[in-house]
């Protein structure tokens, strides 16, 4: 393992907020002692078919870092979804808190922004978050020593974020019945995913793994929580040792057959900006259609 400064000792307490619209958990992790917290993918609402933008999700978890007089620190990305929106500045607003997301931010930003036919106006430089992180910088929430790991391969920008004695996987893992996220959007690399998982894989096998999506997949009920044990042990996609090459010719083969996210294109242009709406020129909030793009 790198030297990744791990803190098993420290349990933050942690709540998943489950998003039934995008199958998305959003986190509210915090310190027990000093009642200092972060959240992690954070949900903005959105009826795309009417072009309408609504908080209950967010709502839910702000209101409940007021019950509980809880300080927020952290506001988190897991990288740049493409199947929902960040709620990020709207939670800023509010309860105050960094935006942070992986540095390579600047990479998805490039990629996107030409898809997007972005203009000069829109920056590439990560600009527009609080805080950049880079492979194995280390913070703070309360007391509790945390750091982010870069696990590239589903995006560029891709970081798994370890609190104490909980992993904040984003989309490198599913659960265990789930397996993996998919490899193939711009910027995607089914191999670098396979390297990423084997860094989740060597953390403690007792380190708790919080996951950002879960299906439901056979029917059974949504769950989020695992161990790398588990997962290291049952994982249908990278368990029980599965090679990288039965990994990348797998993962391609899936990948090929999957649909777009039905979020994907607000979802980019509102991700990439750190969680704000594009506008058009005289400030309008609104929303482009790229054609066959993506
Ligand atoms: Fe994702």
């Amino acid at each position: 393992m790198p030297p990744y400064p791990l803190s098993m000792s420290q349990a933050p307490h942690v709540e998943g907020f489950f998003d039934p619209a995008t199958n998305t958990i959003s986190y509210l992790v915090s310190d027990p002692r000093t009642g200092t917290a972060a959240v992690i993918d954070s949900v903005m609402d959105i009826d795309y078919a009417a072009g309408r933008i609504t908080y209950d999700h967010a709502d839910r978890i702000i209101a409940c870092i007021i019950e509980r007089e809880l300080r927020l620190d952290w506001i988190i990305e897991t990288h740049v979804h493409a199947d929902h929106l960040s709620a990020a500045p709207y939670i800023q607003d509010r309860l105050g808190g960094k935006i942070g997301i992986g540095a390579r931010i600047m990479e998805v930003q490039e990629t996107f922004g030409k898809i997007f036919n972005e203009g000069t106006e829109f920056q590439r430089d990560g600009s527009q978050f609080d805080k950049l992180f880079e492979d194995g910088d280390t913070y703070m929430v309360g007391d509790i020593a945390c750091f982010a790991m870069a696990t590239p391969g589903h995006t560029p920008a891709c970081m798994v974020h370890v609190i104490g004695n909980a992993a904040f996987v984003g989309d490198t893992l599913f659960m265990p019945d789930g397996g993996s996220a998919r490899a193939d959007f711009p910027g995607g690399d089914a191999g670098e995913l396979y390297d990423s998982i084997q860094k989740v894989l060597a953390l403690p096998d007792e380190m708790r793994l919080f996951m950002c999506h879960d299906y439901g997949p056979n029917g059974r009920d949504i769950r989020w929580e695992t161990t790398v044990a588990e997962e290291k042990a049952h994982n249908i996609h990278v368990g029980g040792g599965k090679s990288r090459e039965e990994f990348i010719r797998f993962r391609t083969e899936r990948d090929a057959q999957l649909a777009m996210p039905k979020l994907i294109i607000p979802s980019l242009q509102v991700n990439m900006r750190a969680g704000e709406m594009p506008t058009d020129d005289d400030g309008t909030p609104m929303l482009k259609v790229p054609i066959n793009r993506l």
